[in-house]
């Protein structure tokens, strides 16, 4: 799919702020710094687009960017970020469940995981009540970049192998490097199929 334009639409806390149109739109979601805001700006060939920093917790709304002025794509504060105050990660954290419950023109998300990591309960269980609440989704693996390509075949052989002890088949999952553009192609590909049913 070809990104002929982009362009940052809103940031908000309440779900019911977020943009009335009614256009498909896919979201980034996945703990704090696995490179959510990155691969946004990989995806479009945008350097700014999202902000994004080494630091953990940058990203604190909910982002709406519309794409080819026919599709949105999202960025959400990431979740499991242990340095925010409690009350500030429960505020994130209801952001995150109030989009996904009642966000009507989501058609999927993406889960990130940093490939270099073995699963995280958090990343496991936050996939598990995505399955609960039939919200449709794949796995993106980010940062491909910092492992070689056996170890990454390693990784992603443990973390299927993991999740099959509780899904009955793997989800589709992406490998992707926001600093080359790996996996560029395959997502956007995956978004165009979906947008299109
Ligand atoms: P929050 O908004 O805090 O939840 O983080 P995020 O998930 O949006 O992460 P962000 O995109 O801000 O990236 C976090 C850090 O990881 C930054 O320093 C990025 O440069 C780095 N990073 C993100 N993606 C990649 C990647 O594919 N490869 C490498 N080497 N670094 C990456
Ligand atoms: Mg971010």
């Amino acid at each position: 799919m070809l990104i002929k334009t982009a362009e940052f639409v809103m940031s908000n806390s309440e779900v019911a702020k977020c943009p009335k149109d009614v256009l498909p739109e896919y979201a980034f979601i996945g703990r704090s710094n696995v490179g959510k805001s990155s691969l946004i700006n990989m995806l479009t060939n945008h350097k700014n687009l999202a902000k994004t920093s080494g630091r953990p917790g940058k990203t604190q709304l909910i982002n709406h960017f519309l794409i080819n002025k026919n599709w949105f794509l999202v960025d959400l504060p990431g979740y499991g970020y242990a340095k925010v105050s409690k009350t500030a990660k429960k505020k994130f954290q209801k952001f995150i469940t109030d989009y996904f419950e009642k966000r009507q023109q989501l058609v999927a998300a993406f889960v990130l995981v940093d490939i270099r990591h073995e699963p995280q309960k958090i990343d496991l269980e936050f996939m598990e009540w995505m399955g609960v609440n039939a919200i449709p989704f794949s796995i993106i693996f980010t940062k491909a970049d910092k492992l070689k390509p056996k170890a990454i075949e390693r990784n992603v052989e443990a973390y299927t192998q993991e999740l099959l002890k509780t899904w009955e088949e793997t989800p589709t999952y992406f490998i992707t490097s926001s600093t080359s553009s790996v996996g560029r192609d395959e997502v956007l590909q995956n978004i165009d199929i979906t947008n299109q049913e």
